[in-house]
């Protein structure tokens, strides 16, 4: 039956090869691993520390590694199944502070938000980006002298370029208008260890930990497998919003069981003991080994930035913040560019080289003459999360090459 479950798992992508350079996808640490077979065995529930005594302390220790890296001496956090989880947790604390007002986000935001504040019952507007797909500080400040708005959700990180919200300006804000601010870290929340960054981004960093929450994703920068993410409040005392009575579930203890400061009940001890042991092996040190891993998949996207700007049959947006890379080919019409775009990700991956698709609006792409008959247009994009990617550039780029000439030949 094992023969059946490997024979089945052969349809995937090769996640783990620098050659897969396409979604957020970045292969969990081997200690990781080692650490969630190991807890595995036993199977502990962080839920009640009936169900998991040492995972629970562990999962306390890591989760305050990670605050203590945004800046925080005290927090209230936990471990939670992911970014959408941990940013659900983050606005329904908002909404239950301040009922009724409304959750900005950019439109580039994660599309989650608007979700989540759907389920949430609370309104939720969109403010447009810049031609960097960074909120604009202008509709936002427009927005906030409206009046209504309790919370503004800035993305450290999009998903779709990597661009960093301007947090810094966004924080001076608030010497005007009354707000709190959530950081969606999920993705970018580990580069606040990077120094390579542009100083603008690093501005939008340095000023983390005046957000009110922060959501940084072990499962996505941190060398984790999947069901690892992180909320944390810097005001403690919100834990005061999710208490319960449970008469069945805490009985051993009247230490804090991470269940009375959760929304979700049972939680994978495992996920607390891999993230502990991986934080054991690259302590959250700025410029450290870890964040050297980083710095490496950044160095990669600029490379491959500096390529594609030189050469004349593709265009770019501006460079990348991050690791996250967005170019089209030139064509002589958007829409033209766009099905490039197609058929060079099929014939890239044709090659084993695999990239993604992503469809932006025009302003974020210097389509130079382009004639422009759409206001999006589909961009190959690649998330160069693998510190190996910066050894794979030249492989990289050659193969892009022959792609883009056997696509542009195929026209
Ligand atoms: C910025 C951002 N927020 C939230 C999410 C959702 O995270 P998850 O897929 O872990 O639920 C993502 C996922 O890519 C993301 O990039």
């Amino acid at each position: 039956m094992l023969k059946e479950v490997a024979e089945r798992l052969k349809d995937n992508y090769p996640y783990g090869d620098p050659l897969y350079a396409g979604q957020m996808l970045k292969p969990p640490h081997d200690v990781a691993r080692r650490a969630y077979e190991m807890a595995l065995k036993i199977n502990p529930n962080n839920h009640a520390l009936d169900g998991g005594r040492a995972s629970s302390a562990m999962e306390k220790e890591a989760v305050a590694a990670l605050a203590r890296m945004i800046g925080w001496d005290t927090h209230l956090g936990h471990l939670c199944s992911g970014g959408t989880m941990a940013n659900l947790e983050a606005l329904w604390v908002a909404g239950q502070l301040d009922p009724g007002k409304t959750v900005l986000a950019s439109t580039q935001a994660h599309y989650t938000h608007q979700r989540i504040a759907g389920v949430l019952g609370l309104p939720f507007e969109t403010i447009p980006c810049d031609r960097r797909g960074r909120m604009d500080l202008q509709a936002l400040e427009q927005r906030l002298a409206a009046g209504g708005v309790g919370t503004v959700v800035a993305t450290l990180g999009t998903t779709a370029t990597g661009a960093v919200d301007p947090l810094d300006a966004i924080v001076e804000l608030r010497s005007q208008y009354d707000f709190r601010i959530h950081a969606d870290a999920a993705y970018g929340g580990y580069f606040v260890l990077v120094s390579t960054m542009t100083e603008e981004t690093r501005r939008a960093f340095d000023r983390i930990a005046e957000a009110a929450s922060v959501v940084i994703d072990p499962h996505k920068h941190g060398l984790q497998p999947y069901g690892c993410g992180c909320v944390l409040f810097r005001d403690p005392s919100v834990g005061r919003l999710y208490r319960h009575e449970s008469p069945y579930t805490y009985f051993t203890s009247t230490e804090l069981h991470l269940g009375e400061i959760s929304l979700e009940c049972s939680r994978p001890g495992a996920a607390a003991v891999a993230l502990w042991a991986t934080q054991r092996l690259f302590p959250l040190v700025r410029n450290g080994e870890f964040a050297q891993g980083l710095a490496k998949g950044r160095a990669a996207a600029l490379e491959l930035y500096e390529r594609l700007r030189k050469d004349g049959r593709f265009v770019t947006g501006t460079a990348p913040e991050l690791d996250i890379l967005v170019w089209a080919p030139r064509a002589r019409r958007i829409s033209q560019a766009s099905a490039l775009s197609q058929r060079i990700f099929a014939e890239a991956a044709q090659r084993q080289l695999h990239l993604a698709i992503v469809t932006l609006p025009v302003q974020l792409i210097d389509v130079q003459d382009m004639e422009r008959d759409g206001d999006t247009i589909v961009c190959l994009r690649s998330v160069l999360m693998k510190p190996e990617h910066r050894a794979w550039t030249d492989r990289i780029w050659a193969i892009l090459d022959a792609a883009t000439s056997a696509a542009v030949g195929r026209r």
